[in-house]
């Protein structure tokens, strides 16, 4: 057998991108790779980026200088830069990177062994072509980091929405969906290797569409559902202007469509939400709210929130806090407004609100989120729910953690059940984290 060289790869940023590393580590394992997870044992250091709010790329560069020391000891050592920062960048990087070998964009992941070759043969080696038709679906991701429970699938890849704030349309490039045949295959396969929940990846997923006979969102979703009712399915991420009443009623029709959905708000304000050209107002978006809570009256709702965006006044943001009351999220993802270049708000706005501030009203938010996770949760002691086992808790070795259909963590006594099977929990206590109960019955 040949001797197999060692890669390490390292992943920022969104599921997407976590999905595109066990790509990349496909085809490096076609290429006679094998994957470590000791960083110094490694021939080749991949680290898969993110761009989109600057301390994500200041993280990346700090492990950058760490990676450095490595080189120092085992100058064969390769060191690539992959994903949205290698795009933003491009050569960039390498000038002010200097040990940098390699850069990579999202969508040449498959030119990866000829650019080897090159790194190899001496010559340090770049390629960023962003492409229309890339979506990898003939490419079977390897599983890293897993514990055989939980998959992504990537759907669709790239982004055309412009938010004004975002990086992703212009480091992902055209959207674009995959061929409806090979996720359902990939998820056949899923399942009968063991897998019990899928998510299906996508800056905006209820945008899919496949026109050889008229594929779109809910129908995919639909015939993942129908492989088997033992294998749950998440999708994110939506956006609000395509949530239709159809994929509600999908989600509703199907025990193991999961029970949340991911809507990033944004803002509360409709003169914010124009700035950032989300395409929808406050309104619209209540709306939308009022038809899953009719429509999946048990759905849990979580959110993404940005603090302090550009002309962002004390009113703009009360009206971001009242809607969080109003819809009552579950979670969410909260950040404050970090300026990113050649995007529409860093041509067109002034990114005028103080640090202080918009970490003041960052605070505000988190705290106010706290308060309705904890006010959910309580909403649902003394319910029992199907618990999917993820595996130990980190807490303690007794116990076990997984989700329910809401997405919520439940920990729970182990008794004599294992990683990836289902268990029904009553809930006795909660924090604004996580639920807590015991098994009521065995269901399997
Ligand atoms: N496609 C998804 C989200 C992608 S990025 C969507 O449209 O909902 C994930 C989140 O990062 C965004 O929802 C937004 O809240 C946040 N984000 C994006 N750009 C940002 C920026 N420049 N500053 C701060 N947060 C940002
Ligand atoms: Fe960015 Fe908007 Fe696209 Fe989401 S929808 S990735 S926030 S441009
Ligand atoms: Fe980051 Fe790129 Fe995802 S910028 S959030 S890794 S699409």
């Amino acid at each position: 057998m040949k001797n197999k060289k060692k890669l390490y790869i390292e992943t920022y940023g969104c599921q997407m991108n976590f999905s595109d590393s066990e790509i990349v580590t496909s085809i490096m394992l076609e290429n006679n790779y094998e994957v470590t997870n000791d960083i110094s044992g490694a021939d080749v250091i991949f680290v898969n980026t993110c761009s989109i709010r600057d301390n994500a790329e200041q993280r990346v560069k700090g492990r950058l200088r760490e990676f450095y020391t490595h080189k120092k000891r085992k100058p064969n050592l390769i060191i690539g830069v992959l994903g949205c920062m290698a795009e933003r960048l491009k050569s960039r990087l390498l000038e002010e990177e200097k040990l940098v070998d390699l850069i990579v964009g999202p969508d040449s992941y498959r030119d990866l062994p000829k650019l080897m070759q090159t790194v190899i043969g001496g010559s340090r080696a770049i390629n960023i072509l962003l492409s229309t038709e890339e979506t990898y679906a003939d490419i079977k991701p390897v599983r890293i980091g897993t514990k055989g429970v939980s998959a992504f699938i990537s759907i669709m890849r790239g982004c055309e929405n412009f938010c004004s704030y975002c990086v992703v349309p212009y480091t992902r490039g055209k959207e674009r969906s995959r061929n409806p045949e090979t996720i359902i295959e990939e998820a056949h396969n899923l399942f009968e290797k063991g897998y019990r929940e899928i998510t299906l990846l996508g800056q905006n997923v209820n945008s899919y569409h496949w026109n050889e006979n008229g594929w779109y969102f809910a129908k995919l979703l639909e015939k993942v559902a129908t492989i088997n009712p033992k294998l749950r399915l998440r999708f994110a991420t939506s956006h609000p202007k395509d949530i239709s009443d159809e994929l509600l009623y999908t989600i509703a029709k199907y025990d193991n469509i999961c029970k949340s959905i991911h809507l990033p708000v944004q803002s509360g304000s409709d003169r914010i939400l124009k700035l950032m050209n989300r395409k929808y107002t406050r309104d619209w978006y209540l709306n939308r709210v009022n038809a899953i809570k009719k429509i999946i009256p048990e759905c849990t709702i979580s959110t993404d929130i940005i603090s302090g965006f550009c002309s962002e006044t004390e009113s703009d943001h009360n009206d971001t806090l009242s809607l969080m009351e109003i819809v009552g999220y579950q979670y969410a993802f909260m950040f404050k407004y970090s300026e990113r270049p050649n995007t529409i708000a860093a041509k067109k706005l002034k990114d005028d609100v103080p640090d202080k501030v918009k970490i003041t009203r960052l605070q505000e938010i988190i705290v106010l989120q706290q308060k309705l996770s904890l006010k959910s949760n309580k909403n649902d002691v003394g319910k029992t729910f199907e618990v999917l086992i993820e595996g130990e808790s980190k807490r303690s070795e007794n116990h076990l953690s997984g989700r329910n259909s809401q997405n919520k963590i439940v920990v729970f006594p182990k008794e004599n059940k294992k990683t990836g099977e289902y268990a029904n929990v009553q809930i006795h206590k909660c924090t604004s984290a996580t639920l807590l109960g015991e098994i009521v019955q065995n269901n399997e």
